[in-house]
């Protein structure tokens, strides 16, 4: 893979100050975070650089402010989210350039860490304006970015920075990044790819780019209802785009060029109603009644897919396979996910998942931990999925 430098290649950090691109971008329930994972990534940059004497100085955003102040976007109202996790208290800077940041740096000692405040309340940022990278630039000696899950953004702390100060990626980006290139980049054949999740119009680009690097694309979710249809399938009230049937037979076509099976279902959960725990009934996708919903795959398909998988060295997943939400239409999504856990336990299977509902619905199965990895990433790790360069994984690379 294309090298970029680490921790290991950044020398003696003493005293110097390190600005760390972090994802801090966090939910908050009544005032307080209430999912840390992102927090709890960055920690192992954060404790390495402050062990070693850094002044850490970490830069994020929060929300979307669109390049005004805005207090409920603020960055103080995670400080006690970093802090929790952290162990100890943190300084908040209420400024990310200029001289009010300088003057929140000049205070610190070696080893403390600090949180600037959030870089979308100034326009530059999303403008990648070269001044605003200039004005980053200035409050620090060296940049190190652990925010795989803003990569995929071409902003000032994101990219323009990178290429003022020395730049390195950090821990839960270099994981990531090795994780990534095992999934797609360098794997282990065969690889099968889950796509799952409601539209086909969210993932065409995801589609069409995995059918030339996958030998199994196995598709679930609404999506899949699009490519039954394609296939003369009358999928009744299913969700169906059948605009996009044009597009779902271009795929097929394009799989059967680059040599990868299309694995759809063979049989299905239906309703009639979607709601939780209501009649179903598991049938033939060709038996689907008029008046019925697919909301699931079907048992027999789930055991076919183990084999799929069981003969697969690599696997990335993207997306439910049912409405995961709603029971009992998670029971295909949680079987799939612990066949995958299993095998990756054996040691047979590298396994990568991210993106949106995916990590949701692998808590949910209880595997999450057992995959080799899980991205905290959305929308960076679906634009990797579609082959799309990251302007901010570029900009680390040497
Ligand atoms: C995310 O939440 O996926 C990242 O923090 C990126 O946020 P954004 O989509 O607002 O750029």
């Amino acid at each position: 893979m294309t090298a970029f430098k680490t921790l290991d290649d950044i020398g003696d950090v003493t005293g110097k100050r390190v600005l760390v691109r972090v994802d801090l971008n966090v939910p908050m329930i009544d005032g307080a975070v209430s999912d840390a994972t992102r927090i709890q990534a960055a920690m192992p940059t954060i404790r390495e650089l402050s062990d070693k004497g850094a002044i850490v100085l970490l830069l994020a955003h929060f929300g979307r402010p669109k390049g005004a102040k805005n207090p409920t976007q603020s960055l103080s109202l995670v400080m006690g989210g970093v802090e929790d996790v952290l162990g100890h208290s943190v300084m908040f800077i209420p400024e990310a350039v200029g001289e009010g940041a300088k003057a929140g740096v000049a205070v610190l000692a070696a080893g403390d860490v600090a949180v600037l405040e959030n870089t979308r309340f100034y326009p530059g940022e999303e403008a990648n304006d070269p001044a605003f990278a200039d004005a980053l630039a200035e409050i620090g000696d060296l940049y190190v970015n652990d925010a795989f899950s803003a990569a995929h953004r071409a902003h000032g702390s994101t990219e323009g920075i990178a290429h003022r100060l020395p730049a390195y990626a950090g821990r839960a980006m270099e994981a990531e990044l090795n994780a990534l290139d095992a999934a797609l980049g360098n794997p282990a054949h065969p690889v099968a790819a889950v796509v799952g999740g409601a539209k086909v119009s969210s993932k065409i680009d995801v589609l069409r780019n995995l059918v030339g690097k996958v030998d199994h694309l196995i598709i679930g979710g609404g999506m899949a209802n699009t490519f039954l249809a394609a296939r003369g399938v009358d999928v009744g009230k299913s969700l169906c785009e059948h605009d996009l049937v044009d597009t779902a037979n271009a795929i097929f076509d394009a799989a059967d060029t680059a040599g990868c099976t299309i694995h759809l279902p063979y049989d299905v959960v239906v309703a009639r109603e979607f709601a939780p725990n209501p009649p179903t009934r598991t049938v033939n996708v060709h038996e689907v009644a008029a008046d019925e919903m697919i909301l699931d795959v079907g048992p027999a398909a789930v055991e076919a897919l183990a084999d799929v998988l069981k003969n697969c060295r690599t696997l990335v997943w993207n997306g439910p396979l049912g409405a995961f939400e709603t029971p009992p239409f998670d029971a295909a999504t949680v079987a799939l996910a612990k066949t995958a856990a299993a095998l990756t336990r054996e040691g047979s299977l590298v396994s990568v998942a991210g993106g949106g509902d995916t990590v949701a619905a692998l808590n949910h199965a209880g595997v999450a931990a057992d995959f080799t990895f899980v991205s905290t990433a959305g929308g960076a790790f679906l634009e990797w999925m579609e082959g799309k360069p990251l302007p901010g994984v570029d900009a680390l690379r040497l």
